[in-house]
């Protein structure tokens, strides 16, 4: 006869991850393999309502599913046809398959059993070449943007400010306003180089990683006014890594010192990056104002949506990595990237 115990250590021996679950949506006990997957230790979890395993952006429609569940108990999986995404304590999200069991505990009659299993593989490479069709979507979107912002609204001035030029009989000032004009072509042209070497990095293919970071960092201070100091303990791997490995971390840390020196309202920002263990750790930090990090994707204040931070995320996850964005109004931002160490030859799955 086995004991409770014994049925104690069943539970914890199970190679899924379990979570029991009452019928507010209250953690009452998880397994070893749930505290693992989710990143939380027990006493940490414990009494918690489940919702904080749930990516933000879905809890009210989870909510409303949990709701509908307690009202109406039965043994299924979760979201059937639906790819659910989990959330980490350091905030990651990641593809999960559950089973919903209704408990018929003695201490609780209503408490709903969960079993949670990492995606298989070949789901996760379909969630992942989605990923990759969005990533460029997500460009497309970002480039049209910048095209409209840099480069159109240039064109529509330079439009009037020629019909003006034309009228102009007075020489000394048709001089002048062609100096004017002159100055924002050149402003333009810098623009659109900019654009270009955002799109392609030519750096980044002849001179490898290191070296196009130095230039990354040097624009920062040249275009933005922000120095960046940074300390790049990487040359002995890049050349062997895959290159959209290579591209993945140049593309985060681009955004990241981006983001810091036209959000966060610095002088300066700091950039580590080092490899250990077979992974690259990229952390692009700065003290400035910090924000409110609501679901990545969302429109901004000022309507826009920026692509930047969910674009870091996804060019992570698309070689095998995670990111995480610790940020508070007023308290700094510092993005942290790792990412698997891939040689160009070696299959990643
Ligand atoms: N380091 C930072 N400091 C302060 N605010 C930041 C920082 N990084 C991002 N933000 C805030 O988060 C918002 C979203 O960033 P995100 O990179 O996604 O978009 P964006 O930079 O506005 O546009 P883009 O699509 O060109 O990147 C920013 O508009 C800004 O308000
Ligand atoms: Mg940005």
């Amino acid at each position: 006869m086995l004991t409770d115990r014994d049925y104690r250590a069943v539970f914890e021996a199970s190679p899924d991850a379990m979570l029991v679950v009452d019928s507010d949506g209250v953690i009452r006990d998880l397994n070893r393999q749930a505290s693992s997957m989710f990143g939380w230790s027990r006493e940490e979890i414990e009494g918690s309502g489940v919702d904080r395993l749930v990516p933000a952006g879905v809890r009210s429609r989870h909510g409303q599913h949990r709701r509908r569940q307690a009202e109406a108990p039965r043994a299924r999986p979760m979201g059937q046809g639906v790819e659910l995404q989990a959330l980490r304590k350091d905030g990651t999200t990641f593809p999960v398959e559950i089973s919903l069991s209704p408990g018929e505990l003695a201490s609780g009659p209503e408490h709903v059993i969960c079993t949670i299993r990492e995606t298989s593989a070949w789901k996760r490479m379909r969630w992942l070449s989605r990923t990759k069709l969005e990533a460029a979507e997500n460009e497309r979107k970002h480039l049209s943007r910048e095209l409209h912002d840099e480069f159109l609204q240039f064109l529509v001035a330079f439009k009037i400010r020629g019909r003006l030029l034309v009228d102009e009989t007075d020489r000394e000032k048709r001089e002048r306003a062609w100096a004017v004009i002159a100055d924002e072509i050149l402003t333009a042209i810098r623009g659109v180089k900019r654009m270009i070497r955002g799109l392609r990095s030519p750096k980044l293919e002849q001179q490898g990683l290191v070296s196009a970071l130095a230039t990354l960092f040097r624009d920062a201070r040249k275009v933005h006014g922000v120095t960046i100091r940074a300390s790049v303990n990487l040359d002995w791997v890049a050349d062997e890594l895959d290159p959209l490995t290579v591209l993945a971390v140049y593309r985060i840390v681009q955004e990241a010192v981006t983001n810091a020196a036209t959000h966060a309202r610095v002088s300066e920002a700091a950039v580590t990056l080092r490899s250990a263990d077979g992974m690259i750790f990229a952390e692009i930090r700065d003290e400035g104002c910090g924000f409110e990090l609501s679901d990545p994707g969302v429109a901004l204040e000022d309507g826009h949506v920026g692509v930047g931070l969910v674009g870091m995320r996804e060019r992570a996850e698309a070689v095998g990595g995670s990111l995480t964005i610790q940020t508070s109004p007023g308290s700094g931002t510092t993005v942290r990237a790792e990412v698997p160490m891939v040689g160009p030859e070696r299959e990643q799955w």
